[in-house]
């Protein structure tokens, strides 16, 4: 073991044991602590160098390798190792999907500390490249460079990029040639907009001296083919918009919705601001099981179509509805899962925060001609209260998928409290999903657990769980 000084130590001939959070591996040091090391695969054995030391770990990075585990793979992305989008692309899937329901599994059982029953096999996703429907892009005059890059001496040009943030570097862009996650026309469409800009002299963000005109760029697909793409510019420049805008109407006819924002604030979410409609209408369709949802620019729809539709049969099979159940749909969104049960209740009460969400889910019901749902917007632990249960009548199932800081403790009260014989509960993150189950132990027991796989070549894991009373 040599040592540099207290923080930077060489391991050598270190296993890697396991894939933990975050997509980053675990290993064990000589002297017992955790090592955290990024891209690398359980099964690899390599020396570690430390850069962060820690009580009761150490973060580190590999710098050799002397044995390559049987679970690698090739990376197929050009992007793999600068962009922090895909971690695991260099692991096989069979080996990705083992560590997502093991990930589950731990949680469960060491946070939840529940009984649980046999887990059923974490569902795949069939597409594992080119799954998402919605895309964001980031427009920087400050390229990320490679190490080759800065090495060089020839001219690199601009330093224009149109991609993805490096991880942990707010103002560097990886620019992006090919990105694995959507499929066409999405990097056709992206990189046609970073060729005409370049060739038209249109500015890109300068994120430390914000200026510039082009700051976002994001792309929505659909399963019926409809395509949205919505460009934000930092500065009013109706010349320049009009023309990109223009050339990308003539360019790519088949975008059903081509909006635009102009935001000069200090951050670039467009969640406060006014979307306008330049060409086409301003919302696309997605469809799934006959049922047609309406998206507009700022709507929550799951990001893999494909894969949403298996979590939603999943999820109606664990509820077991005959027909004749009034359900509650807790954080409904826009109201898909409600309407994706509804055939099978006599009604589904759903509710949630977002105002706009519950306009579209409205929306969608009515053009789904669905008339057993009813849609309440709010914060879950004000909203779902003793004479909101009273006037829209005591759920014999709960269907609940929060966000991924679970649900408030009042809420778990409150459905403890009215103990509907079934509570399904859809989670994006197992650890708080386990916290809730274990509050919820008392009068409920877990009787089928079932993880689903949304996001193939990153860590991220949905779970459902079936509670019934006890
Ligand atoms: C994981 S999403 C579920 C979306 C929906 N079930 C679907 O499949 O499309 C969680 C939802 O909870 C909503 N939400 C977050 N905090 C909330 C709160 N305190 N009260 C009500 N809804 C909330 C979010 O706006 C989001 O739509």
């Amino acid at each position: 073991m040599g040592r540099k000084n207290t923080d930077k130590i060489v391991f050598h001939q270190i296993p890697v044991l396991d894939a933990g959070a975050k997509g980053v591996s675990v290993a064990k040091a000589p002297d017992g602590k955790v090592i955290f090391i990024p891209n690398v695969v359980p099964g690899d054995v390599v020396d570690v160098q430390t850069f962060k030391k820690r009580k009761a770990y150490y973060e580190g990075k590999a710098v050799k390798f002397h044995e390559f585990s049987e679970h690698r793979i090739e990376p197929i992305c050009e992007h793999f190792g600068a962009c922090g989008g895909c971690k695991w692309q260099n692991m096989k899937y069979s080996q990705q999907l083992y560590y997502k329901q093991n990930e589950v599994k731990n949680h469960l059982q060491r946070i939840g500390k529940v009984e649980l029953p046999e887990f059923e096999t974490i569902l795949g996703s069939e597409k594992q490249f080119f799954y998402r429907n919605k895309m964001e892009f980031s427009f920087s005059n400050s390229r990320w460079l490679t190490e080759k890059e800065i090495e060089s001496t020839e001219d690199l040009g601009n330093r224009n990029a149109l991609g993805f943030h490096i991880p942990k570097m707010w103002d560097k862009i990886l620019d992006i040639n090919k990105c694995h996650l959507q499929e066409d026309p999405s990097n056709a469409i992206r990189n046609e907009i970073r060729a005409f800009a370049n060739e038209h002299n249109l500015t890109f963000f300068n994120p430390r001296e914000h200026s510039g005109l082009l700051r976002t760029f994001m792309i929505r697909t659909a399963s019926t083919g409809e395509i949205m793409v919505l460009i934000q510019f930092f500065e009013e420049d109706k010349n320049n918009r009009e023309l990109i805008l223009d050339h990308l109407h003539e360019k790519f006819p088949q975008i059903t919705s081509l909006q635009y924002v102009v935001n000069s604030k200090q951050n670039d979410t467009i969640y406060d601001q006014n979307v306008k409609l330049y060409k086409g209408r301003d919302y696309i369709l997605e469809e799934m099981e006959g049922l047609k949802f309406s998206i507009n620019a700022k709507s929550f729809y799951q990001t893999n179509s494909d894969q949403a539709f298996e979590l939603y049969k999943i999820t109606r099979d664990f509820a077991g509805l005959s027909g004749d159940e009034t359900v509650y749909d807790l954080y409904t969104g826009t109201g898909t899962i409600a309407q994706f049960v509804a055939k099978k209740a006599k009604k589904v009460i759903g509710v949630e925060s977002v105002p706009e969400a519950i306009l579209d889910a409205k929306a969608n019901a009515e053009r789904n001609n669905i008339t057993n749902c009813e849609f309440f917007v709010g914060d879950m632990k004000v909203v779902f209260n003793e004479a909101f249960i009273t006037q829209h009548g005591k759920p014999d199932v709960i269907i609940t998928d929060p966000p991924r800081d679970g649900m408030h403790k009042d809420v778990i009260e409150q459905i403890l409290k009215i103990a509907p014989k079934k509570v399904v509960y859809v989670s994006c993150n197992s650890a708080t999903q386990a916290r809730d189950l274990a509050l919820m132990d008392e009068k409920y027991k877990v009787t089928r657990v079932r993880p689903v796989d949304m996001f193939p070549q990153t860590h991220h894991v949905e779970n459902v769980v079936l509670l019934e009373l006890r």
